[in-house]
């Protein structure tokens, strides 16, 4: 069984307020999030529309943390050099998107910057299976992209532990969609290691304190995990 080495913490800024953004990113990094995870959507790929370039921009003008693009949107190859340009420290792209991923793998490699592969919840495993030696991130997620707040799919579980075994120490297993307190602990047992929330974290009553509670409970789940392993 693969080791967790570290759990992170990844807010999602798609339920944040983005009137006061700022504010609401500085409040998740001195608690303590080691990313941001930005969702990008082109009314296309997913039913909704989120944030773009300027956006991006902006946000990496007020925060050190790594920005981890998550882009739901049916031409990465497209766009990804401008997100980067803005500021994104990963690009994420979808392999429903893709035909030939390997290739969009090494353009994506070009920008210097993290790259990774996500899995809509009906993508099996396999679908990533010919790249995942390639990329730095998979993410697996477990509710339907296009909207947060939805709940957690307990059938994508099985697809994180497959993939978990293929991945080495360096790479990272994230997860997105629906994670909360009670979620966190399944999705790190089955091998996740960065988790993203939304919902948890903005529509709390204090971000900061539930950046530090979906931590308390990743780090519970991942030493659970590693005993149970030894
Ligand atoms: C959904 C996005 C998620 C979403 C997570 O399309 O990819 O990142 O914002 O939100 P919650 O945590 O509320 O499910
Ligand atoms: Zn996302």
């Amino acid at each position: 069984m693969r080791d967790i080495q570290q759990v992170r913490i990844a807010p999602s800024l798609l339920d944040a307020d983005f009137g006061r953004l700022a504010e609401q990113i500085a409040e998740v990094e001195a608690a303590g999030a080691d990313l941001l995870h930005l969702d990008v959507m082109d009314g296309h790929f997913v039913p909704n529309l989120s944030l773009g370039v300027p956006v991006v921009a902006s946000i990496a003008a007020c925060t050190d943390l790594l920005l981890d693009t998550h882009l739901m949107i049916s031409d990465p190859a497209r766009y990804a050099p401008a997100f980067v340009e803005a500021g994104s420290g990963s690009i994420t792209f979808h392999i429903e998107t893709s035909e030939q991923p390997l290739e969009l793998v090494q353009q994506l490699r070009e920008l210097g910057v993290k790259v990774g592969v996500a899995l809509n919840p009906g993508t099996p495993a396999e679908a990533v299976l010919e790249i995942v030696s390639e990329v730095d991130i998979v993410l697996v997620m477990t509710v339907w992209p296009g909207f947060g707040g939805q709940a957690f799919m307990n059938e994508c579980l099985s697809k994180i532990t497959t993939i978990a075994e293929r991945l080495g120490p360096e790479q990272w297993l994230e997860v997105d969609g629906g994670l909360n307190l009670e979620t966190v602990p399944r999705a790190v047992a089955a091998g996740a290691d960065t988790l993203v929330a939304g919902s948890a974290i903005f529509n709390s009553a204090n971000a900061a304190t539930a950046v530090e509670e979906l931590r308390r409970a990743a780090t519970e789940a991942a030493r659970t995990r590693l005993e149970q392993r030894t």
